[in-house]
């Protein structure tokens, strides 16, 4: 069987702030494949952008950083790596598109030299023509007209699906192994969202990358992704495979959250329904399973331990102590 790309092995992420320590990630474990599309689905505050900024170490400094676990990338652990060696990998080997184009993209420089920066600094070797033709090149590929015209234009001259394109042109001139996308269509029109989308899927038929898709849209998980990896209050409470997700959810916030998807038949404007009640807060998390103020099925032992996260078939993983009887 082929070797794992990426591995995140128990991975815990705090923020020192005003109140205290914030645990934002506690014992975060999953694998990447080759030319695999892992989805990371979950409500806001989650912790989804907290582990995609983990991996890459861009937690804002000083107050984010990473207490423990590991991050292991081509026989290296990226959470140990001295900081010279991990620029080298970041925007090389591993890219990063974000929810909002702006800020990746610096609004003071034309497209042009944004997207020749990242060459400069990744690919030395190229010369001055060498680099515009590569830039112009994926500029094509990514689906955006007249790209001659458009190195010359300021980000702002674009249209929000341009500079989102723009923005993966940019991840992928390197021709990262991995890329990780943070909700990179949440900002977009439908329409554009599924262009965005089936160029992402073109993209890696192409070249083979992995992708990592962090989206609180399980419909955009389903179109896209290969395995799925749902969180909840910083802590993995299910991972499976695509079909087999859908087909047996077992956690009641899995179960949960594919309720609230729009199917067909439901009539428009109604209400989606959504699960009652929100996420606790990282001050005051309860002991025990982090779910248990919104879940139906909760019993006393739930409010005690934390259930560990079972090993089913098939990769299935879930954190439930009543999970058994969803099945
Ligand atoms: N710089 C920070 N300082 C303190 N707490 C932070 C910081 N950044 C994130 N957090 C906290 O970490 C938790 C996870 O945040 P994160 O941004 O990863 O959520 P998310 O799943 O990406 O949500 P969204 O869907 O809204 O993007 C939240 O409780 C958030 O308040
Ligand atoms: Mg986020």
């Amino acid at each position: 069987m082929a070797q794992p790309l990426l591995q995140v092995r128990h991975l815990a992420t705090e923020f020192e702030t005003e109140q205290g320590i914030a645990r934002a990630l506690d014992d975060i474990s999953f694998e990447l494949m080759p030319g695999e599309t892992l989805g990371i689905v979950g409500e806001s505050g989650c912790g989804k952008s907290v582990t995609s900024l983990s991996i890459m170490r861009l937690l804002p400094k000083p107050a984010g950083r990473i207490v423990g676990g590991e991050v292991l990338f081509d026989g290296r652990d990226l959470v140990q790596l001295p900081a010279d060696e991990m620029h080298d990998i970041r925007g090389n080997r591993i890219a990063m598109i974000f929810q909002e184009p702006m800020t990746a993209l610096n609004p003071v420089y034309k497209v042009g030299r944004q997207l020749e920066e990242t060459l400069l600094l990744h690919k030395p070797e190229l010369n001055e023509s060498q680099r515009r033709e590569a830039c112009v090149a994926m500029l094509e590929k990514v689906g955006i007209p007249a790209p001659q015209r458009r190195l010359n234009e300021y980000p702002h001259q674009l249209s929000g699906g341009m500079r989102q394109r723009v923005m993966i042109a940019m991840a992928l001139l390197c021709d990262p192994d991995i890329l990780i996308a943070d909700e990179p269509t949440t900002a977009l029109d439908v329409t554009i969202q599924a262009q965005i989308l089936q160029l992402l899927r073109d993209l890696q038929r192409e070249n083979g990358m992995s992708i990592i898709f962090i989206t609180h849209d399980f419909g955009v998980i389903a179109e896209i992704c290969d395995r799925v990896v749902v969180m909840y209050g910083g802590r993995i409470i299910e991972q499976a495979e695509i079909l087999e997700l859908f087909d047996h959810p077992l956690h009641p916030y899995t179960r949960g959250l594919l309720q609230a998807i729009p199917k067909l038949d439901t009539e428009p404007k109604s209400l989606l329904k959504t699960i009652p009640g929100m996420v606790p807060s990282l001050f005051e998390l309860p002991v025990g399973c982090r779910f248990q103020n919104r879940c139906e099925f909760v019993e006393p032992r739930c409010r005690e331990q934390v259930p560990p996260l079972e090993d089913l078939d098939n990769g299935h993983q879930v954190r439930c102590f009543r999970a058994g009887e969803f099945r």
